[in-house]
């Protein structure tokens, strides 16, 4: 809080705003008292809005900024693991090397699932989404795990937080072999936990995944670069949904959800499929017209961002792991890859895209990334959740330990009938 005041006239009357300023990033006006005056604001999106405080990550869209408690996303692409920056989430600081171990260790701990959850697995159709069977499976750990369920309580908290982290690669690559109809591979967790999801994912009873180190590095900044991104619409889910005290499973289930809409955590698959769409590079000018065309419902998928008005970091990381990935593979002749890079640099080059700062987001290189990797476009969303639970356990558990936090309960604008009679 802050001695500045923003005054609010109305109908003659004034009113006095407190503003309040974080440690950083603008300030904001305190319309918490306005209820009282009989007044509501509008803001559909929450596009002027901050629906809460918190010390987790800090994004400025316009110098394309982005902090991990502090520490830029650049230095932590390059320095650490996926557990550290998970670490540093939930706890505020890094780890230093015992507290790494105990932590690896815990979440090694953890990484298998009960067995009786396989049968919910096979509930699914095997056709069946991966996003769609991680919402299930993950919302029916509550049904498996309840000595975690005080969410008053700061060690069950942790606990549950350390169990969804441990066990979303298991799900997530359980979804998928699934779907394939192969056997469960159980984790392996020497592997650390970026090769053990690829392993997961990709070895079989008669194939063992042979893993390279650039690939793996390359997924392991995947989950780094996704972990977490404030209040975005599925880490505010999960804060609506565990506002009202529901049981963290549910809470990361709703997230996940959230996750799967295209215009969030489903870019990076739609831009695969709108890749296949334009099949070839003569076809770019007619889908660059179609972006711009506003009698056109279609967008160029992997491009914008509601907060990054001018580049998003994550994207330039992405973008330079793109080209090693593809490097390594040999592909960067291959009609799809070559596909995606012709795309970039005509939009990149195109002035609608210039004049609005439009440039290809995180999820448009990490779409290439992944199906370099052999990951299959229908995982993509998936393995954005996997990383993303990093950020929405930390979120949650912020949350549910402060002690202002009030379940949320947004208002309206009325705009039905007014009260009539049945005749
Ligand atoms: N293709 C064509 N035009 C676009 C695009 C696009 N991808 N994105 C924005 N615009 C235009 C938009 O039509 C508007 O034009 P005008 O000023 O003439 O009306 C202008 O750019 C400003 O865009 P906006 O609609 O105000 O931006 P927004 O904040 O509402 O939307 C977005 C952000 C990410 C939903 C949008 O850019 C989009 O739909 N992008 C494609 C989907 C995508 O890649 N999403 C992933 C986001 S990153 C992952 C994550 O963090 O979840």
């Amino acid at each position: 809080m802050t001695s500045r005041k923003a005054k609010l006239i109305i109908d003659g009357k004034e009113i006095d705003l407190p503003i309040i300023e974080g440690t950083m990033g603008p300030p904001s006006i305190d319309i918490r008292t306005l209820s009282q005056e009989g007044l509501y604001t509008f803001d559909p999106g929450y596009i002027s809005t901050a629906s809460c405080s918190s010390a987790i990550t800090f994004v400025d869209g316009l110098n394309s900024q982005l902090l991990y408690r502090g520490y830029p996303i650049e230095q932590l692409a390059e320095k650490c693991d996926f557990l550290d920056v998970s670490y540093l989430l939930f706890n505020g600081e890094l780890p230093d090397a015992k507290e790494k171990e105990v932590f690896q260790s815990t979440i090694n701990g953890h990484s298998l699932i009960h067995d009786q959850l396989t049968s919910v697995f096979k509930g699914f159709r095997r056709d069946a989404h991966p996003m769609a069977v991680m919402i299930g499976v993950v919302g029916s750990m509550s049904a498996f795990y309840f000595d975690d369920m005080d969410v008053s309580n700061r060690k069950h908290r942790r606990l549950s937080a350390e169990r969804l982290l441990a066990k979303l690669p298991t799900i997530g690559a359980w979804s998928y072999t699934y779907n394939l109809g192969l056997p469960f591979v159980y984790p392996q967790n020497d592997l650390g936990y970026a090769g053990n999801f690829l392993n997961m994912m990709f070895s079989s009873p008669n194939k063992k995944y042979q893993n390279n180190p650039v690939l793996t590095r390359a997924f392991e900044k995947i989950l780094i670069l996704h972990a977490d991104h404030e209040q975005n619409a599925s880490t505010s889910t999960v804060r609506l949904v565990g506002s009202s005290g529901a049981n963290p499973y549910a809470c990361i289930a709703s997230g996940i959800a959230s996750l799967w809409g295209p215009a969030h955590g489903g870019a990076n698959e739609a831009t695969l499929k709108m890749l296949a769409e334009i099949k070839n590079e003569s076809r770019i000018g007619e889908y660059i017209n179609r972006a711009k065309d506003k009698d056109d419902e279609f967008r160029l998928m992997g491009f914008g961002h509601r907060v990054y008005r001018n580049k998003d970091p994550r994207s330039e990381i992405m973008k330079v792991t793109c080209h090693e990935v593809l490097d390594e593979l040999n592909l960067s002749n291959e009609p799809l890859f070559k596909l995606a890079l012709a795309l970039e640099k005509i939009a990149l080059e195109d002035e609608y895209f210039i004049e609005r700062k439009l440039f290809p987001n995180v999820d448009f290189y990490s779409g290439i990334v992944m199906k370099a990797l052999g990951i299959p476009n229908s995982m993509f969303t998936a393995v954005f959740a996997i990383a993303r639970t990093a950020g929405w356990v930390s979120h949650w558990n912020e949350m549910m330990g402060d002690k202002n936090n009030k379940i949320g309960r947004p208002r309206q604008i009325y705009t039905g009938k007014t009260q009539r009679n049945i005749s």
